[in-house]
């Protein structure tokens, strides 16, 4: 089966700047894809790219089979957009937005009146169908947003960073109502700087850091392939968590020193602690945690995703 999105050495410049640095990637049809990186890593103009709003500098890309610099509004048409930043009109009502939305499709205004009746119900919206765009709560807006990007029945929903800015319960219903898409098999892309959005929606995700792709797989297999089971985050006080963790060297796998505090990779938490306490040493906090993609992307970058 032909992918639905395929880049090969996908490349963006702005100047001297190289924003997407040569990336190569394929989604096939009902997959979930996420682009994980930092602020700055490409996410957005690699996004931009494959919603054929942006030129791509060099390399090759097919969105639905079709090449977006010379199929544009054939694969717009076909695409639902959630961009990082909201841009709803305020101007017009809730249920406006998605029937104005929804014309400039072309979709006749019944239809597109009845599909946003649906939509307004999947994304809980049903009570604000006519109240105006800033009555709606951050997380309300990012529903309408999405709610928006389906009015045309988009063969893949686009979805850049789908939650940034929301608070954990807002976050938590929009999660639930991705998921419900990815169930009934909408393919998603998405990007995002939170891990656990990451471990939550992905079957499969790129690591971005740079313009460039520093690990592929499931979430499960990254932190498989580049963590421990286990990880024992020790915390001695700011300017001593250097000492400790020198006085610690070889207990684990593996060490890394935060300014905060050290982390020790490992497939036992609880006996490695032990053996710290045995050191005669005694952190003031001290935690065992399964690994997580937030440690993934430690090991590949070193540095850490949380600004
Ligand atoms: N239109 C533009 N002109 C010049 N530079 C740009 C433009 N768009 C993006 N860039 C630069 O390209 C790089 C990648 O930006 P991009 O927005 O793709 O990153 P991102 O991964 O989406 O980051 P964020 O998490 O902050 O949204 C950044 O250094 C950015 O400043
Ligand atoms: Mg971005």
């Amino acid at each position: 089966m032909t992918p639905v999105i395929a880049a090969r050495g996908l490349t963006k410049t702005f100047g001297d700047l190289t924003a997407v640095d040569g990336i190569d990637f394929e989604v096939p049809a009902g997959e979930s894809f996420g682009l994980l990186g930092p602020n700055g890593a490409g996410k957005s103009t690699t996004m931009r790219m494959v919603g054929a709003v942006s030129s791509r500098t060099a390399g090759d890309l097919r969105v639905l089979g079709l090449d977006p610099d010379a199929h544009g509004p054939e694969i717009r048409s076909q695409l639902g957009v959630v961009p990082q930043e909201d841009n709803l009109d305020p101007e017009l009502k809730v249920r406006e937005n998605l029937i104005v939305y929804g014309r400039y499709f072309g979709i006749p205004k019944a239809v597109c009146a009845k599909r946003a009746d649906e939509l307004l119900a999947f994304a809980q919206l049903e009570d604000k169908a006519r109240n105006k765009v800033d009555d709606l709560s951050g997380g309300m807006k990012r529903r309408l947003t999405i709610a928006r990007a389906l009015i045309n029945e988009p063969r893949i929903l686009m979805l850049d960073e789908p939650t940034t800015g929301l608070d954990p319960q807002a976050r938590h219903v929009l999660w639930d109502r991705l998921f419900r898409l990815k169930e009934r098999g909408t393919t998603l892309v998405l990007t995002t700087h939170y891990m656990d959005e990451a471990e939550q929606l992905c079957d499969r995700l790129v690591v971005v850091d740079h313009g460039r792709i520093m690990a592929e797989g499931s979430p499960s297999q990254l932190i498989r392939q580049y963590a421990s089971r286990e990880v024992a985050e020790l915390r001695f006080g700011s300017d001593r968590n250097a000492d400790a963790a020198a006085r610690l060297e070889g207990l684990a796998e593996r060490i890394e020193v935060l300014p905060d505090r050290v982390l020790l990779y490992t497939d036992d938490g609880e006996a490695l602690l032990e053996r710290v306490t045995d050191l005669g040493l005694h952190p003031t906090t001290s935690l065992v945690r399964r690994s997580s993609l937030e440690d993934v992307f430690l090991r590949l970058t070193g540095r850490s995703l949380i600004e």
